[in-house]
């Protein structure tokens, strides 16, 4: 390992304190974090501490004009009880690809992926290994000048911190298609992950739950027709054998995400055809009333495969002919994603990068 990592262990550990038995999500932090400072044009040092509160300036650029994003990432107990990350390649390469967006630094190849296998390592035994949990990773990366100007930062902090979780959702979610709010433009923000952007979501989603609805189904934000993504997950949408998902890119309007890419991959080797391309709500609407809408799902770090129960869009509501559970379609991508990441299924696209074991434990 090329990385230069100062390392200092927590005296105790917190683990004692978490209700395995009902994880939920985001709610329990482990033991250190990784952190690292950009300045003078340059990363310092990496250095992986006991977990703790940051301390700021109240000028704080980040919070002030929202040079702020992340990544969402998994590391999952494997069959031979070693840790495994999944594909974290693409979670560098999007959170570089959101750097240049907000104007801020790369991070280097070593930081990220180095410095997550050994965070990993020291926090593998807060790897959960029931069905659907993983030790959830955020990598989040931020501006930190504390001045009014508004110009990109000259400062900022990277930050690895880790939190064991169950499934994001533990059934299919309904969602809310409306056309008064939109996510994102064409070149604007919708592809990076920045926090500004589930900022913008959550009067959107606010209003949708008190219709009793779960997520929002973003339409384009230019004609309001066409279906983008939630804003937890990618959306797929299955009609008449054939499988739609909305086109990503880094000046598109949606997020690249991993699982997305990994379903399409996993889909055509299938050899079902997949569809990178806008898709009409109307389409959908059209493909209900006969009788072809089979199956819609989302895909996500967090949320992994999870189906949509039914659409609701100008006061009317569809449902695909799955919408109790997974359809054979979801149902395989779950199974097949699931069994990769936990090494019941070979890893034939070599997806898993392996955590060594670095540091002994006594
Ligand atoms: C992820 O899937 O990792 C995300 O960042 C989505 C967030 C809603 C938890």
């Amino acid at each position: 390992m090329e990385l230069n990592i100062e390392i200092h262990l927590s005296a105790y550990s917190r683990i004692n304190e978490v209700n395995f038995n009902d994880l939920g999500f985001g709610r329990y932090f482990t033991d250190h974090l990784l952190i690292a400072t950009y300045k003078e044009k340059a990363w310092q040092t990496a250095k992986i501490i006991p977990f703790q509160d940051l301390s700021i300036h109240p000028a704080l650029s980040a919070l002030h004009y929202g040079q702020s994003i992340f990544e969402g990432m998994k590391a999952f107990k494997y069959t031979d009880g070693s840790a495994v990350l999944f594909r974290p390649e693409k979670n560098w390469q999007r959170i570089n690809t959101s750097a240049r967006r907000l104007c801020m630094p790369e991070i280097p190849e070593d930081l990220f992926i180095e410095g997550l296998k050994l965070f990993v390592d020291i926090e593998r035994n807060w790897i959960p290994s029931g069905q659907g949990e993983a030790l959830y990773l955020r990598p989040l990366l931020f501006a930190t000048d504390s001045f009014l100007g508004v110009r990109p930062s000259e400062e900022y902090l990277f930050l690895v911190i880790a939190s064991p979780v169950g499934k994001y959702y533990s059934q299919p979610i309904r969602v809310l298609a409306q056309k008064q709010y939109v996510r994102a433009v064409r070149g604007g923000v919708g592809a990076a992950k920045t926090a500004g952007n589930y900022a913008a979501s959550l009067l959107a989603v606010q209003e949708a739950k008190k219709k009793g609805y779960d997520q929002i189904l973003w339409l384009d934000a230019i004609q309001l027709s066409f279906v983008e993504e939630s804003s937890t997950m990618n959306l797929f949408f299955v009609i008449d054998d054939a499988i739609y998902t909305a086109p990503a890119s880094p000046d598109g309007t949606i997020l690249m995400g991993v699982t997305r890419d990994s379903a399409i991959t996993l889909l055509k080797k299938w050899g079902y055809e997949v569809y990178e391309k806008p898709l009409n709500i109307q389409d959908i609407i059209q493909a209900y009333h006969k009788g072809t809408f089979q199956e819609a799902f989302g895909t996500g770090t967090a949320a992994s495969i999870t189906p949509l129960a039914a659409i609701g869009f100008d006061d009317q509501e569809i449902m695909p002919i799955a919408n109790t559970g997974y359809g054979p379609i979801s149902q395989r991508l779950y199974e097949t994603l699931t069994g990769i990441q936990r090494g019941t299924i070979a890893d034939e696209l070599n997806w898993l990068v392996r955590v060594p074991e670095y540091i002994p434990f006594t």
